[in-house]
């Protein structure tokens, strides 16, 4: 089996992706980390991150590695750790400018089909279930309410000690959907098999229980 993941940002995609795959056994890939990783060379090295052609050529020059223990994964750019680079806030603003050309897309969904041949994975992005998979035998629609996912990321924010307006947040989440579900190729999109999972108020635990009660179903 198969299982996408789909949401908007800060929906906790990436925690329950994670935590599913780890009792499930199979391997979690995480996609909003390769456009991130993307954006943060495009930035390093200079590169219009409106020229979908030269982002596209930079990328075929990056090999982005995901390695998982646990629930941690490491992404590591041409065998450099860019784990905590990809989630600066200058990455986090850019990303869906970059996300946004169909030709770095396909090269991206390419690689992300590649990494799921095996079968047995989970993928959270925006258009797995859409579009890089679209026979995955589950497909998950996560969902919170935007200030619910302002308020999360306002938490993980603080805990780490960085200082941060909860409104900017607000705005800047709002923007990135936006950008992301009006883009023209391979919008972020509810997939129509899709099971909808509206987080706002539930636990992680409630959100992973009732994936894994769904594989059950389903094996
Ligand atoms: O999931 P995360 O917030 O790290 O994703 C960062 C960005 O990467 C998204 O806002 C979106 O622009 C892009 N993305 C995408 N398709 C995916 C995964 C991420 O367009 N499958």
């Amino acid at each position: 089996m198969n299982i996408a993941i789909d949401g908007p940002a800060g929906a906790g995609k990436s925690t329950v992706a994670k935590l599913v795959a780890e009792s499930l056994s199979y391997l979690y890939i995480d996609t909003g980390a390769m456009y991130r990783s993307l954006t943060y060379a495009a930035l390093q090295e200079n590169i219009s991150l409106e020229d979908g052609n030269a982002l596209l050529n930079l990328l075929t020059k990056l090999d982005i590695e995901l390695k998982n223990e646990e629930t941690v994964t490491t992404v590591l750019l041409n065998g450099e750790d860019i784990t905590s680079d990809i989630r600066s806030s200058s990455i986090t603003a850019n990303v869906s400018l970059v996300a946004q050309h169909e030709v770095v897309r396909h090269e991206m969904v390419q690689r992300q089909r590649q990494l799921a041949k095996e079968g047995q994975v989970v993928l959270d992005g925006r258009d797995i279930g859409t579009h890089v998979l679209p026979d995955a035998e589950l497909k998950i629609f996560l969902t919170a309410s935007v200030e619910e996912r302002a308020k999360r990321r306002y938490e993980e924010l603080t805990a780490k000690g960085e200082t941060i307006d909860y409104e900017q947040l607000v705005q800047e989440i709002a923007k990135r959907d936006k950008l992301d579900s009006t883009r023209e190729f391979a919008p972020l999109k509810k997939a129509e098999s899709a099971i909808e999972v509206d987080t706002t108020s539930l636990t992680i635990n409630d959100v992973v229980n009732q994936i894994l009660n769904l594989v059950k179903e389903r094996t």
